[in-house]
């Protein structure tokens, strides 16, 4: 392997260099990944250096987000591609620890942040934001940084993150990041390279919806008839929808107008085998 940031692969070695940085007087930002890093992940870090000195990037496939049905086997892996890619957008530490320094056999404690983890993707996927909550809560304790940043595409992810930080009094400052998107639109993700060639075509459509939609709400069309329309292009598109909803993008409140400036539109949908979701601002 040719250039690679530092790497450490233990709690222990973890905290010796964030607590180091600390009495160095650097502020610090965790950039939580499950690896297969691309420009979406990388641009994490961008803004991390803007508000802090030093950055932390974590590599770790949390099996406590994936059902048995998921892809938690087959989710791409890449660690030295991974390593080249962080090394270029100099990430100051990676950190990736396996299973068991994670999970230690014994491990018991599971966080749940309940209300908003139950709907749109907490609909259908009702074990991911207590998976997803447990492992950052973890990260964040692990790293004792000052910051960390999760990208707006999974912004369910990132206001239940910011819950969990809060009511747990991490004092860890959840940054969000705004979505990267590929030329034509797509919200990038590491599933995507699991869609094949025809869908891949057609998975632009779904940004391509939430702009219409969105468009349609602020002209004054009824919300409930924009959403309708929605879903009804995305099916003759061969999306299987999973949900199009207008919420409040602070509480992810169902709201039926635009009330106020915190609209949000969210939509999750499969093409063949995999899931996409996206959401924008109305
Ligand atoms: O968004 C992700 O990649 C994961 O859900 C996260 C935040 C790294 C937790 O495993």
């Amino acid at each position: 392997m040719s250039n690679t940031p530092d790497v450490v692969r233990t709690v222990k070695e973890l905290r010796g260099i964030t607590a180091e940085w600390r009495r160095d007087g650097e502020a610090s930002a965790l950039i939580p990944t499950m690896g297969a890093l691309h420009e979406g992940h990388l641009s994490l870090i961008d803004l991390a250096h803007e508000h802090a000195d030093r950055s932390v990037v974590s590599i770790f496939v949390n099996p406590k987000q994936f059902s048995p049905a998921e892809d938690l086997a087959t989710y791409p892996r890449d660690e030295e591609g991974d390593l080249e890619k962080l090394y270029e957008r100099d990430a100051d530490l990676v950190y990736i620890p396996d299973g068991p320094e994670m999970y230690p056999p014994d491990f018991s404690t599971s966080i749940g942040v309940e209300g908003m983890s139950q709907s749109l993707c907490g609909a259908s996927r009702p074990h991911f934001f207590g998976g997803v909550a447990t492992v950052v809560a973890k990260l964040l304790i692990q790293a004792q940084c000052d910051y960390a940043v999760f990208g707006e595409k999974d912004y369910q992810q990132l206001l239940v993150v910011r819950r969990m930080a809060r009511d747990l009094n991490i004092p860890t400052e959840i940054l969000g990041a705004p979505t990267v998107r590929e030329d034509d639109g797509l919200a990038m993700s590491s599933r995507n390279q699991y869609l094949s060639r025809q869908d891949r075509e057609m998975a632009p459509h779904l940004y391509a919806v939430l702009e219409n939609v969105a468009e349609s709400i602020r002209a004054g069309v009824a919300v409930g008839k924009a959403l309708h329309e929605g879903v009804q292009v995305l099916a003759q598109a061969g999306f299987d929808v999973d949900y199009l909803e207008l919420r409040d993008g602070r509480t992810l409140e169902p709201i039926d107008a635009l009330t106020e400036s915190s609209g949000r539109i969210f939509a999750g949908a499969y093409l063949g085998k995999t899931r996409l979701i996206d959401n924008i601002a109305v």
